[in-house]
């Protein structure tokens, strides 16, 4: 057989199975069968050289027609290939972006900021507007304006952090003991009729099991004309309601503070035993013992507060309350933990929690 004749015959049978192959991969086998360094047509190619001369030329050209024979179907059949797995990706590659997407892992506020949130929204629904005041602040604030001037021993009870710097116009600076140097600074401004709800950061020395050196309080302070205990007592029953559940009642009992008078502890009704301070089967309640526990302070602010803040007390009056935000927040979600120290460790065993 004549070199041509071979060149025709590989020809042949390579467009044979270009046509014949099923996928690109089949595909690049028959390239590299015919075209490849041991290919079909490369060896034919290879016997080119032992040709005489004058006939190495036409043969020479014939060869790299049969070539570019292959290498053009080959590249026809390539591009159909991969035209039909492109038209073909929407079914292959397809992704539902409908579908929720894989969530980021989300951590949530500490229970005392949202305890205090929960507190703000539901005192604006009454009208009250949140105030912040210095958490360092002078003597005067804390102390002396609420009726308690130097040296009274009533001072001792809240134990106070003095801070070492030296004193100014209105006292020795002070972390604030509680919320209630917020009163002072809002009678200040004059601008009456006032419902105000101070909550801060509190400060005292003090570290054990029931005792956190720095806790949160939030204060109320309503002044206004023609304002009596009963409002006083409306308040804290929708606070009680509104925070704990409609079944619960408050109670006031009777109890002594400078800034106030009368003054009051509140009470709010056990949630375990109802109130009544025994269990179902005539047990006495291990939570409350009677019936009631303890929320916080609260009084009818006294005549004595308004003078020393220029606020005529024949004119106007109210009354004032002032709560541990911690400990109304455990109170509300029912757990009675060992340490209060535990809110403040940033333990996420613990916070994960709530
Ligand atoms: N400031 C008081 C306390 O820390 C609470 C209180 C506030 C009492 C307002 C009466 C009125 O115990």
């Amino acid at each position: 057989m004549s070199l041509r004749d071979a060149l025709d015959k590989v020809r042949t049978a390579a467009i044979k199975d270009v046509l014949a192959a099923g996928s690109a991969a089949e595909l690049t086998r028959v390239r590299v069968h015919y075209l490849g360094r041991k290919g079909e047509l490369t060896l034919r190619l290879k016997e080119l050289a032992d040709l005489p001369e004058k006939e190495r030329k036409a043969a020479g050209e014939a060869g790299n027609q049969v070539k570019v024979a292959i290498e053009k179907e080959l590249s026809r059949r390539e591009a159909d290939f991969a035209s039909t797995a492109s038209a073909k990706i929407g079914e292959t590659e397809w992704i539902d972006v409908t579908a929720p997407g894989t969530p980021v892992p989300e951590g949530h506020l500490h229970l005392t900021t949202q305890a205090i949130r929960e507190i703000t929204a539901l005192f604006r629904r009454l009208g009250f507007t949140r105030v912040r005041y210095p958490e360092a602040d002078y003597d005067w604030y804390a102390f002396e304006a609420l009726n308690m001037p130097p040296d009274h021993p009533a001072r001792d009870e809240w134990e106070t952090f003095f801070v070492d710097l030296p004193p100014g116009e209105k006292g020795k600076v002070v972390l604030t003991p509680h919320t209630s140097n917020g009163q002072i600074h809002e009678l200040e401004r004059k601008e009456l009729p006032i419902r105000m709800i101070n909550i801060s950061k509190c400060y005292r020395r003090q570290s054990d099991v029931s005792h956190v050196p720095m806790f949160h309080q939030f204060e109320g302070l309503v002044i206004d004309k023609g304002i009596s205990v009963t409002h006083l007592k409306g308040v804290l029953d929708h606070f009680a309601k509104a925070y704990f559940g409609a079944d619960r009642r408050t109670r006031l009992r009777p109890f002594h503070f400078r800034f106030t008078e009368p003054s009051f502890e509140v009470d709010i009704s056990c949630d375990i035993c109802g109130g009544t301070g025994l269990l179902a089967g005539g047990a006495v309640c291990r939570l409350c013992k009677q019936g009631w526990v303890e929320l916080g302070g609260a009084g009818m602010v006294h005549p004595n507060v308004l003078k020393a803040t220029g606020v005529d007390p024949e004119q106007w009056g109210g009354f004032a309350f002032g709560w541990g935000v911690e400990r109304t927040f455990m109170m509300k979600a029912g757990v009675k933990i060992d340490d209060l120290r535990v809110l403040y460790k940033n333990d996420l065993h613990f916070l994960h929690q709530f």
